[in-house]
């Protein structure tokens, strides 16, 4: 059986638990394979007693659906701290957690990444990226350099020790004297680290055995990425971006499978265009629309709790995101939130000096003077969260959709109008 990913196809925040929650009961394990509590997927479920809201930041929203194994991958990185927090929160509500698995490969997230990261960016001033503050770059920093921190490392004190100190020797340098900061206690880091070791054990696993014995055993597998497309470290509006590869080749090397073993690639996106940090955002809206949008789509941060820079829909991006993950549907989340505009701009294409593009350019520096082509569609101003079937949207909804679909380069397979969890319109089976 097919293992099918889940990406942003935006900046992140396009609704991807809201989507992984709903083949949640379709699929057999669902995989985190990159980023860590940088992430934020809210998913709302229907009770008995009314509505129940979840949000995570570093568990796989699958952890919610009592028959699925939830696996944290090797791309991860991760705060145990966070996780542990998590998943506290998870038990006082009832929620079974025990079949989490958590990758020996992950790399951990320690106390020093964090202040780095903090302290490199106040360092940045005008230039600074916008992180979340989580630690995420300087982890993935220390990944690459060799002198990262792996879950496995917790289950030999000496070689811990020693790599803390290793990591360390440098970074102390620089925060004493660069970053006018106090060195960081390498004895005070290992026993922080060590103090989580045995409460994680039984979750440790090798994931990539475990989902490769699954995929054998013709189980499903859903691979969940965090962040967007445009926030991929190589795909994305770099600087701009996050340290990881949250595109679906990411999914193939953040949790150990074959990349011929992906049979389905699902682009999360959203009706309208969100971003939270710096960098270029070409149909950003600065007036009462942008507001509304903001406001109606409820686009803050669930991780930091920022305002998201909110604009209109922007086809090139759709088109990009088709092309560098190889999207063979789109799930296009939050169309109720357009609903109470009279007109509905969509972005087909970008003027950049004089010239009009209809892909995203080849460099940043254009991608910085784009200026959005727009054409206008009516809207519909009209409630649609009660709709589940294509037919149940009026017509002028209908017609956004064909639009967006034509414009984006892959069928839009399913379409979410609402909040709660089968507020979606759905087309096409995802899970087959
Ligand atoms: P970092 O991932 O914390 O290093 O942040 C790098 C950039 O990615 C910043 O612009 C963040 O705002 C953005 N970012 C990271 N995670 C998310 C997310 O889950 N949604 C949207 N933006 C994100």
């Amino acid at each position: 059986m097919p293992a099918i990913v889940i990406i942003g196809a935006q900046w992140g925040d396009e609704g991807k638990g809201k989507a992984t929650d709903l083949l949640g009961s379709a699929v057999d394990y669902v995989v985190r394979y990159q980023g860590g509590n940088n992430a934020g997927h809210t998913v709302v479920i229907n009770t008995p007693t009314g509505k129940e809201k979840y949000a995570l930041h570093l568990l796989p929203s699958g952890i919610l659906s009592p028959n699925v194994v939830p696996v944290i991958g090797n791309g991860v990185v991760i705060d145990l701290a966070v996780m542990f927090k998590e998943l506290d929160g998870l038990i006082e509500r009832g929620i079974d957690v025990s079949k989490l698995k958590v990758s020996a490969n992950a790399h951990v997230i320690a106390p020093y990444h964090v202040l780095q990261d903090k302290v490199v960016e106040r360092f940045l001033g005008k230039r600074q990226i916008g992180t979340t503050g989580r630690g995420i770059g300087p982890t993935y920093a220390d990944k690459v350099s060799r002198i990262g921190i792996r879950i496995q490392d917790l289950y030999d004190e000496s070689i811990l020790s020693q790599k803390v100190e290793a990591a360390l020797a440098t970074k102390n340098e620089l925060f004493v004297k660069i970053y006018n900061r106090r060195a960081v206690e390498a004895n005070q880091v290992t026993e922080t680290l060590l103090s989580f070791a045995d409460r994680l054990k039984p979750y440790v696993t090798d994931t990539s055995l475990l989902l490769n014995n699954a995929l054998t055993e013709n189980k499903t597998i859903l691979l969940e990425g965090g962040q967007g497309t445009l926030l991929d470290v190589d795909h994305g509006t770099y600087p701009f971006v996050t340290s990881s590869n949250p595109v679906a080749g990411g999914a193939a090397t953040g949790s150990g499978i074959g990349p011929n073993k992906i049979s389905t690639v699902i682009g999360i996106i959203k009706a309208y265009t969100t971003r939270v940090g710096a960098g270029p955002f070409p149909t950003e809206l600065f007036d009462q629309n942008g507001k509304e949008l903001r406001d109606v789509g409820g686009e803050f941060g669930t991780t930091t709790g920022r305002e998201r820079r909110c604009g209109w829909y922007d086809a090139p991006v759709a088109r990009y995101a088709v092309r560098v993950n190889g999207i063979t549907d789109f799930f296009l989340t939050k169309l109720d939130v357009l609903s109470g505009f009279d007109q509905i701009p969509a972005c087909v294409g970008y003027e950049i000096d004089g010239k009009v593009h209809s892909e995203l350019p080849m460099t940043q520096t254009e991608f910085h003077h784009a200026k959005p082509v727009y054409e206008t569609l009516p809207g519909w101003k009209s409630d649609i969260t009660g709709a589940r079937s294509f037919s149940d949207l009026p017509k002028t909804a209908q017609d956004y959709v064909k639009f967006l679909e034509e414009q984006s380069g892959a069928p839009i397979s399913a379409i979410g109008v609402g909040q709660a969890r089968d507020a979606t319109i759905v087309l096409r089976d995802l899970s087959k």
